[in-house]
């Protein structure tokens, strides 16, 4: 089980170009590395508003030791709170998701209102100040629809991506939207693996028929080539739409973290079905036009997404174990459109279900030949998987820093 200083000579001495080495993707100590210095560190998507429809409507959430919940409260503003009871510690909420009119601990009954603070605690005596009890707080922002939280006690600055999201996503309308379908699946692969197979489309013609009916696996159109300008289509896209008033040029975060751009589908698809054509016959939003691709977003570490004119797909991962990783996908369409009248629930998910299940097999197979000890880092084609040398970058920066900055502090309180 490696320890920090392991970590950051692994990072010093890493390869740039080449997958990481096997520890990355297998070892305890290192997987826990990137619980305390990424997932404990950074906004992490976590839920769409549409999961919270109501005063009381809350989710709850695992990421590494934190036991979390999300609520809407009576004001509709959406909290998180660390789903810990501030008498002994029980969980509060046990369920993935509910609706509450308080937060009441199933223990001893200590109940909390929405906002976190303690509202009754039976017979705790004279001296007892509720007030110093609430619930401890998660950072959390809502967003165009989308919930991000953030763990750590002085969050990095949203203010960036709050801008960016009300600009691209804002359009699409998905607080006017209802969840139409949810899947979690589990891949047995370190959550690395399932970002760097998100972030490369070289596998799709082997892998997945029905995607690429409708989505271009060129990497000048959705890969990170498309950062140096892109090929002819996608500039047309995107100028057609910008047109339409649906903001669609590249915008990537200073460092790299996020990215919104929107690309076209092949031909004249306008949604991710079989035969190309809309999953849902009401548009989400302000979108104008059918044709208007798929607004792609990426949030490091855990979250992808596309929004199409007809529905949002949210995607969020979840690291369970060192080699255990889970995939959250959510449909969004229009709130007032009607299954069964406007839109067919498996021709919307049928595409995505098998996509998902595609790339879980990948991925685990990924995993069973990095677990050997034959393996040794092999290289990124520059062309297909410059994606996936971007997120690896960003990873090893990230850590690198943080492990750095920590060894900083670290002598300064030993001096
Ligand atoms: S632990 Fe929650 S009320 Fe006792
Ligand atoms: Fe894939």
């Amino acid at each position: 089980m490696l320890r920090d200083a392991d970590v950051l000579s692994l990072l010093l001495s890493r390869q740039p170009g080449y997958s990481l080495e096997q520890p990355f993707y297998t070892d305890p100590g290192l997987y826990e590395a990137d619980l305390r210095h990424i997932w404990y560190k950074d906004w992490l998507m976590t839920a769409v508003s549409a999961e919270l429809p109501k005063t009381g409507s809350y989710v709850t959430r695992q990421i590494g030791d934190y036991a979390i919940i999300v609520v809407r409260g009576a004001d509709g503003v959406v909290r998180s709170f660390h789903n810990s009871c501030r008498h002994r510690g029980s969980r509060i909420c046990s369920a993935a998701k509910g609706t509450n009119p308080k937060l009441v601990c199933p223990y001893h009954q200590w109940t909390y209102e929405l906002d976190g603070r303690l509202l009754y605690a039976r017979d705790m005596g004279p001296d007892f100040k509720a007030a110093d009890f609430g619930l401890k707080p998660v950072h959390c922002e809502e967003v165009a629809g989308l919930i991000m939280i953030c763990l750590a006690e002085d969050a990095p600055d949203f203010a960036p991506m709050r801008a960016q999201s009300e600009k691209y996503v804002g359009p699409h309308g998905l607080k006017d939207c209802k969840v139409a379908f949810q899947s979690t699946i589990v891949e047995q692969g370190n959550w690395k693996l399932v970002l760097e197979n998100n972030r490369e489309c070289y596998h799709c013609s082997g892998s997945h028929p029905a995607l690429c009916r409708t989505f271009p696996e060129d990497p000048n159109i959705f890969g990170a080539a498309a950062e140096k300008g892109g090929a002819p289509v996608l500039k047309a896209h995107i100028a057609k739409c910008e047109a339409a008033g649906l903001p669609s040029n590249l915008s990537i975060a200073a460092d790299e973290q996020w990215r919104f751009i929107r690309i076209p589908f092949l031909g004249d698809a306008t949604s991710y079905t079989m035969d190309g054509k809309s999953a849902v016959n009401r548009r989400v939003g302000d979108v104008a036009i059918d044709d208007a691709g798929s607004c792609l977003l990426y949030h490091y570490p855990n979250s992808w997404n596309h929004f199409l004119s007809d529905q949002g797909l949210i995607f969020h991962v979840t690291p369970i174990s060192p080699t255990q990783t889970e995939v959250t996908t959510t449909w969004l369409v229009h709130k007032d459109a009607v299954e069964g009248v406007d839109y067919d629930l498996e021709r919307l998910t049928e595409v995505w279900i098998a996509t998902n299940n595609e790339d879980r097999a990948i991925v685990e197979e990924n995993q069973r030949g990095i677990n050997s000890p034959a393996y040794v880092p092999g290289p990124y084609s520059a062309h297909h998987e410059s994606g996936v040398i971007q997120f690896v970058d960003w990873y090893a920066r990230i850590m690198t820093g943080r492990l750095t900055g920590r060894g900083k502090r670290a002598l300064m309180a030993a001096e």
